[in-house]
C-alpha cells in the first residue's frame, strides 16, 4: 500500500477547504507532508528523512513497535468504556501510582491534555469550595474555554482580551528574563511572595483561591525552568489560603528531565502537588491522559452526588499502550537515556553560547533545552526573527526544531526520548553553521553588541506583523521565498 494517498497539492486544497484555517500548520509556506514515522525520524512522501527534535508525543519513539503491538492486540479482543471492570485499567493506575509519591494515589483517566486540566479545576474546585485560580505569565494549559481563561498564552492573541475576574497572574519564575533573575539572592522566594500578594489582594476583594496551577517546568511559556524551592513556597501559601497545587505535567513528565520521573520532582522530595495532570506522552501518540490526586480530592469531588463519566477514558486499548510505555521505559533505560544525551547536548549547546553572540543562555533538564537567542546579552533584546531563521534553516537541513516563549526566540528541543548523541552533534553543527552565517550578516560579535546603523554589510531593521523588529533580508529563504511572516504565530506542539 502507497503511503502516500494524494498528490501534496491536493493534501493542502483539501486542508484548505474543509480544515478550519485557525488550525494552523508548520512551515506554513511549505508545509511537510509526513506519511510515516520510526524512532526519532519522520518521512516525507518523498522517503526524504527529518530528525525530529520538537516531538514529546512519541515519547519512546514513533511507532514504537511494542507499543503498537499491545494497541493493535487489545483492539482485537474489546474495546470498551470503564464501567466495566477490566484488567488494564486497575493494572495501569496501580502502575503509574507506583512512580509517584504516595498521597498522589487516586486517578482519573481522560482523553487530552486539556480534558485533564479542566477535570483538575472542577476537583479543586470542589475539594475548597472556592473558584479563583492563580496561573503564570505565559502559561498555556489547554484549548477549551475554562482553560483560554487561565491561559496568558492564548489569550493575550487576542485583542481587546480581558481577564476573567476568576483568574490572577503571577510572574513566570524565569529567572533569565523574567522580574528577579539569577543574581537575585533568593528568586524562588521573591517569586512565591509574588504569589501570596496576589493571594492577599485577591481576598480584599472577597474572592478565594481554589487553586494555583503551573507546568512543573514551563514550554510554551519558554522553556523555563522555576528555581528549586519556589513550588514549595508556593504551595505554603496556597494552602494557607485553602486551595490546591495542581502541577501541569503534560508536556515534561515521564522521565524526559532524566534525573526524576516526574519535573515536580526536580523542586525536592519534600513537594508533591495536590494534583498532577499528564498527556502528551503517556500513550506515545495515542490520545490518552490522566489526573491523578489525593483521596481527599477524590472524595471530595465524590461527595458532590455527581458521578464522572468519561466514554473513552481509561478504555482497555488506551490502558494497555499506557502500560506499554511504561514498560519501554524501563527496558530502553529512556529516563537515564533523556539523562545522558539531555546533559551532552545541553554541554554542547552551552559551547556554542561561548562562541556565539546570539545565545543569551541555555538551559534544561534532560531532553527538555531550551537556547534562548538574543540580539543583545545585556539588553535581552529577543532575536525573534533570528530564532525563526534557524528553524527554518534547520527544516532545509531536514531537522525539526521550533521557537517558542513569549518572543518566540527560544529553540526548544524536546525529542522522543530515544534521541542520540550522534543526533545532539547534528543538530549542534547545524545550529553553528547557521548561527554563525546569521552573525556575519547582522555584524554581530562577542561581546554582544547590537548594530544597526547605515553600514551595507548590515542587515536593516523592518517590523513584522507583531510589531517585533527583525532584519528584513531574513525574510527570505536562499531560494527568495519569503518565510518569516508565517512563523510569526506561537505554533505548540
Ligand atoms: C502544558 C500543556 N498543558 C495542556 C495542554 C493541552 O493538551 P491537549 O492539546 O492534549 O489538549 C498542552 C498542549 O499543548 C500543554 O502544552
Amino acid at each position: 500500500m502507497s503511503v502516500e494517498r494524494l498528490e501534496k497539492k491536493a493534501t493542502i486544497d483539501l486542508r484548505k477547504k474543509h480544515v478550519g484555517p485557525s488550525c494552523k500548520i508548520f512551515f506554513s509556506h511549505d508545509p511537510i507532508k509526513i506519511v510515516q514515522a520510526k524512532g526519532q525520524y519522520m518521512y516525507d512522501e518523498t522517503g526524504q528523512r527529518y530528525l525530529d527534535c520538537i516531538n514529546n508525543v512519541a515519547h519512546v519513539g514513533h511507532c514504537h513497535p511494542d507499543v503498537v503491538k499491545a494497541g493493535a492486540q487489545q483492539m482485537e479482543l474489546l474495546n470498551t468504556n470503564s464501567r466495566f471492570l477490566h484488567d488494564n485499567l486497575v493494572l495501569y493506575a496501580q502502575r503509574l501510582q507506583a512512580t509517584l509519591p504516595d498521597k498522589l494515589s487516586v486517578c482519573y483517566f481522560v482523553n487530552s491534555g486539556s480534558e485533564a486540566n479542566d477535570l483538575a479545576l472542577r476537583l479543586a474546585r470542589q475539594y475548597t469550595g472556592h473558584r479563583d485560580i492563580i496561573t503564570l505569565e505565559n502559561a498555556y494549559h489547554g484549548h477549551v474555554s475554562s482553560l483560554i481563561d487561565i491561559s496568558p498564552y492564548k489569550f493575550h492573541q487576542l485583542s481587546g482580551a480581558e481577564l476573567s475576574p476568576f483568574v490572577h497572574v503571577a510572574p513566570s519564575p524565569d529567572v533569565y528574563r523574567g522580574k528577579y533573575r539569577a543574581d537575585h539572592p533568593d528568586p524562588a522566594a521573591a517569586y512565591a511572595s509574588e504569589v501570596k500578594d496576589i493571594i492577599a489582594k485577591v481576598h480584599t476583594k472577597g474572592r478565594k483561591i481554589a487553586a494555583f496551577i503551573a507546568e512543573s517546568l514551563q514550554s510554551c511559556g519558554g522553556q523555563v525552568i522555576p528555581p528549586v524551592g519556589y513550588f514549595q513556597q508556593v504551595a505554603e501559601h496556597i494552602h494557607k489560603a485553602g486551595g490546591v497545587f495542581i502541577a501541569d505535567e503534560v508536556q515534561v513528565g515521564f522521565g524526559r528531565v532524566g534525573t526524576n520521573f516526574w519535573a515536580f520532582q526536580l523542586q525536592g522530595a519534600d513537594f508533591v502537588p495536590d494534583i498532577v495532570t499528564m498527556g502528551k506522552p503517556i500513550g506515545n501518540g495515542h490520545p490518552m491522559s490522566c489526573v491523578v490526586t489525593t483521596k481527599e480530592v477524590a472524595e471530595a469531588f465524590m461527595s458532590s452526588g455527581m458521578d464522572y463519566f468519561n466514554t473513552f477514558g481509561g478504555n482497555p486499548v488506551s490502558c494497555a499502550i499506557g502500560l506499554a510505555v511504561l514498560d519501554v521505559i524501563v527496558k530502553e533505560d529512556l529516563q537515564g537515556n533523556a539523562l545522558h544525551v539531555g546533559r551532552y547536548l545541553a554541554n554542547l549547546l552551552e559551547k556554542q553560547k561561548e562562541k556565539h553572540a546570539l545565545i543569551g543562555d541555555v538551559r534544561g533538564c534532560g531532553l527538555f533545552v531550551g537556547v534562548e537567542l538574543v540580539r543583545d546579552r545585556l539588553k535581552l533584546t529577543p532575536a525573534t526573527a533570528e530564532a525563526q531563521e534557524v528553524i527554518y534553516k534547520l527544516k532545509e537541513e531536514l531537522i525539526l526544531l521550533s521557537a517558542d516563549g513569549p518572543h518566540r526566540n527560544v529553540l526548544k528541543f524536546k525529542p522522543p526520548m530515544c534521541f542520540t548523541g550522534e543526533d545532539a552533534d547534528l543538530v549542534v553543527e547545524k545550529i553553528d553553521l547557521i548561527l554563525t552565517e546569521l552573525e556575519e550578516a547582522l555584524g554581530l560579535k562577542l561581546p554582544n553588541t547590537v548594530t544597526i546603523e547605515n553600514d551595507s554589510k548590515k542587515r536593516k531593521l523592518s517590523t513584522d506583523e507583531n510589531g517585533d523588529q527583525y532584519p528584513n533580508s531574513l525574510l527570505h529563504s536562499r531560494e527568495g521565498s519569503p518565510r518569516v511572516p508565517q512563523q510569526t504565530k506561537h505554533l505548540k506542539t
